[in-house]
């Protein structure tokens, strides 16, 4: 039960349970990720999660096994507006589909960092933005509460369905603040809880490794990202995927 491991033992079993999606894609096997009920509990294709949330045309640019891989809850890379030249940073990249995206709206003038604690993702993310041509991108091993970079070094952290997997999710909006330049702006996607929801009713709608139990509050993300030093903070359901459970939008700017 999540109350009884420890925060390490949480983040092992998630590192686990993507590890095994990773090999999974690799293998052109089923995927599996946020929104299944265990790992490879393969979800159809009218889940909430997944390839489906990009456009054709987004998805004409990937190579297959990055749109594979897709585990997202969102689209980031269709909110952040990226612009040419900019250093972008994707917190727990995955199968890289929304560096490989980014890589392609910086261009060559710019940067696009994926960061992912999970050795398999990370190999397969080097191996679609190989096959995708891309060369403006660089995938970095650890994880998004100590982010391997310096102070005020990022224009814009994207992120995928990975925040509500956290064990500290008070120490990834700081490090973000961090990261990014005053003026700099996130563009993320979560599930985003209703606030109605206590933590135990959001724990009953799903697990924590399938992304639902530990989904904060529209309150809790709005509160948190202030206090790390974020402002114009947003956070903006998009599609239910369990009773009071949402895919968001979160926005906000590094004052
Ligand atoms: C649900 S998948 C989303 C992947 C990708 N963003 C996408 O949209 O396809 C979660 C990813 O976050 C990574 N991850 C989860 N918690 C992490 C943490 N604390 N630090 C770094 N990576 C993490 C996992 O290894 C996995 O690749």
């Amino acid at each position: 039960m999540a109350t009884s491991i420890s925060a390490e033992e949480l983040r092992e079993e998630v590192r686990r349970r993507y590890a095994e999606s990773a090999l999974a894609v690799a293998e052109r096997s089923a995927g599996c990720g946020c929104g299944g009920g265990s790992c490879c509990d393969d979800s159809s294709a009218t889940e909430p999660f997944g390839d489906g949330l990009y456009d054709a045309e987004q998805r004409d640019e990937l190579p297959e096994a990055a749109t594979l891989a897709s585990l997202g809850c969102g689209n980031p890379t269709a909110v952040a507006e990226l612009r040419e030249g900019e250093v972008v940073l994707d917190l727990g990249s995955g199968g890289g589909i929304d560096v490989i995206l980014s890589a392609k709206r910086v261009g060559p003038a710019g940067t696009a960092y994926g960061l992912d604690m999970t050795d398999e993702m990370l190999a397969l993310a080097q191996q679609n933005a190989r096959e995708a041509g891309v060369t403006n991108v660089h995938f970095l091993k650890g994880v998004i509460e100590e982010i391997p970079l310096p102070a005020a070094s990022v224009d814009v952290v994207i992120s995928n369905c990975v925040i509500n997997l956290s064990v500290d999710k008070p120490a990834v909006l700081m490090e973000m603040a961090r990261v990014l330049k005053p003026g700099g702006r996130i563009g993320i996607s979560d599930v985003v809880a209703e606030d109605r929801l206590s933590a135990a009713e959001r724990a009953a709608r799903g697990s924590y490794v399938g992304c639902i139990a530990g989904a904060l509050s529209k309150s809790e993300y709005e509160a948190g990202l202030e206090a790390a030093g974020f402002e114009e903070v947003s956070v903006e359901f998009t599609h239910e995927v369990a009773d009071g459970m949402h895919g968001a939008i979160v926005k906000a700017v590094r004052r």
